[in-house]
């Protein structure tokens, strides 16, 4: 995929070095301030932050463990922010550190999860939180929300509780997130898994373990106290989660939707584009060793004058996926989108497959059949709003080349995988309703100062740029690729040199990366967005400290460290990133 240009003006800051403190650096001339952190009070009224917090409190407060996220701007004025809280960490959720859930422990920990939706005024020139805006709002792991789309209604998405498979509470694990031209904000029920678990010991088939479900759970032990979770009474449970759902920002009071068209999976992000021909086009990775990247394609085209006309349109549509073919001992080559349609490529009765909906609330199982590329982690994907190219973070994977169904190859070139690398993508024609496309790797993340060759990573990366475990990414409009990453941050062997993790800045054409932000210690950068004039950036500080790690972050002195949503802005009131 060719430089469509030279542009060397496109990156202006000057690139800092790597970090080890407990605070968030950026460039000369860039400020970056603190937002909102777990815990702060949603509305006016709300109590303080206090670990002592019982369900009631945090239900009025920021969510937990912020990532993705999308600004969007109402007027000059006033704005909202819709943000990602995925998942908490008990050891500072509670002083017991988890180690004796009650009843209400379960129900703080599962309002700690979901989205919040935080109104934001302009005041002096910066964005603030307003505490008496109207559009304020939490959702939860128990708000109510509807099931659309194929796979709504099935036999499969029922309950004792929702006998007509439409009615489902609650969204959690939310990790990245999408958003679209009518206006709504997407977000990606990830690791859903972990909160089930079960009391009993139920059989459970490989509808169950190729989504990781398994009686013990990750540890949150919401299935001894709400059987809602307990995969033996209610079986069919965690079929409801997984979905990609929309949200309308705008109406606090409106129901969330899980759009089933767009699968089911351990949905990274929703990198929403509008095709040339007005298709809605849907690029989504499924972050597990091994999973797979998927399109949806809408079978409706947006219609830019008339927003209630889009306000279905994600329910209607065709799921694909991923194969990635070689050029024979090169990195690069030609891939196709393989349709999970019932009734075609081998997705057939005879294949365990017995309509659309199990296609779908199964897609991890129809990708596999279809013979779908094994891919190592698929984390966020964003299109490049200057030429389409598609860019997704493979952020690492220690079983490439140890696991029989995930051997080295081209597009997954190294043993065990350890630093992540990003893979590129042109639809042919540009048409992101092609069936085909070409594909190198803009980046091979590495350690240059530790190995020689792959490991060391590709050209574009060197002793004063290297990172590992690439993660968020996403452009802004002038097409500068922002990096945010999340991985090892022992700063020794493999490491050494790298520091706490950070956020970098790539140029797509000249494959140049420039540090742009380290964070504090133990945490992970993750969700990027702008206000339209490009003039403000957030992006989120998740899980300093985490597994106890000595982060005070942001509060400083002794205090337990809290996942925080980051303004930056430049000093000069100037374009973030540019000249
Ligand atoms: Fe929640 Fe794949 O990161
Ligand atoms: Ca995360
Ligand atoms: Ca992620
Ligand atoms: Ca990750």
């Amino acid at each position: 995929i060719a430089a469509s240009k030279d542009n060397k003006n496109l990156i202006g800051f000057e690139a800092i070095p790597t970090s080890t403190e407990d605070k968030v650096i950026v460039p000369k001339g860039y400020q970056a301030d603190v937002l909102i952190s777990w815990g702060d009070p949603l509305f006016k009224g709300a109590p303080a932050f206090s670990q002592k917090a019982d369900s009631k409190a945090q239900a009025l407060q920021f969510g937990d463990n912020n990532d993705g996220m999308t600004f969007f701007q109402i007027t000059d004025d006033r704005g909202v922010l819709s943000i990602n809280n995925e998942y908490t960490n008990h050891e500072y959720l509670f002083a017991h550190q988890g180690k004796e859930m009650s009843a209400d422990d379960v129900l703080k920990s599962q309002n700690a999860h979901g989205i919040s939706v935080v109104e934001l005024k302009k005041v002096n020139g910066l964005w603030e939180v307003n505490l008496e805006g109207r559009l304020n709002r939490r959702i939860t792991a128990n708000t109510e929300m509807e099931l659309t789309g194929p796979a709504a209604g099935d036999a499969l998405l029922k309950t004792a509780a929702d006998p007509k498979g439409t009615q489902v509470l609650g969204t959690f694990n939310n990790c990245a997130n999408g958003e679209t031209p009518w206006g709504t904000y997407l977000t990606c029920e990830e690791n859903f898994n972990g909160l089930f678990g079960s009391k009993e010991s139920p059989a459970l088939d490989s509808n169950y373990t190729r989504y990781g479900l398994n009686t013990k759970g990750s540890g949150y032990d919401w299935f001894k106290h709400d059987d809602r979770f307990d995969l033996a009474k209610n079986p069919n449970e965690p079929h409801r989660h997984g979905w990609v759902v929309e949200i309308d920002p705008m109406n606090p009071n409106s129901t969330p939707k899980k759009r089933t068209a767009l699968g089911r999976f351990k949905h990274e992000n929703a990198a929403l584009t509008i095709n040339n021909d007005g298709h809605v086009v849907v690029y989504l990775g499924d972050d597990e060793r091994g999973e797979h990247l998927y399109r949806f394609v809408s079978k409706n085209k947006y219609n830019p004058g008339n927003s209630t006309a889009n306000r279905d349109i994600l329910d209607e549509g065709t799921l694909y996926v991923a194969k990635f073919n070689a050029k024979d001992g090169e990195l690069q080559g030609k891939g196709e989108w393989i349709e999970l349609t019932f009734g075609k490529n081998g997705l057939t009765k005879e294949n365990g497959f017995n309509s659309q909906a199990e296609v779908l609330i199964f897609a991890r199982k129809a990708a596999t059949q279809v013979g779908a590329t094994t891919m190592d982690r698929p984390e966020w994907v964003a299109v490049n709003p200057k030429n389409q190219s598609v860019f997704c973070t493979l952020t690492n994977n220690k079983y490439r080349g140890v696991k029989a169904n995930q051997p080295v190859d081209a597009v997954n070139p190294r043993e065990k995988n350890p630093y992540g690398h990003i893979v590129r993508w042109m639809p042919s024609g540009q048409d992101h309703t092609s069936n085909n496309f070409d594909w190198d790797l803009y980046l091979i993340a590495g350690n240059p100062t530790v190995h020689e060759g792959l490991m060391g990573g590709s050209d574009n990366i060197n002793a004063d740029n290297m990172f590992n475990s690439p993660d968020g990414i996403g452009f802004d409009n002038a097409g500068r690729l922002w990096i945010q990453t999340d991985g090892k941050y022992s700063n020794t062997g493999d490491f050494a040199g790298m520091g706490n993790n950070q956020m970098l800045c790539g140029d797509p054409d000249s494959g140049e990366v420039r540090r742009f932000l380290t964070g504090p210690i133990a945490c992970e950068i993750t969700g990027l967005t702008f206000s339209p004039d490009q003039k403000t950036m957030f992006i989120g500080v998740q899980h300093p400290g985490e597994d106890l790690a000595p982060s005070h972050f942001p509060d400083g002195g002794n205090t337990i460290p809290r996942s925080s949503v980051i303004r930056i802005t430049r000093t000069d009131g100037g374009i973030i990133g540019a000249a």
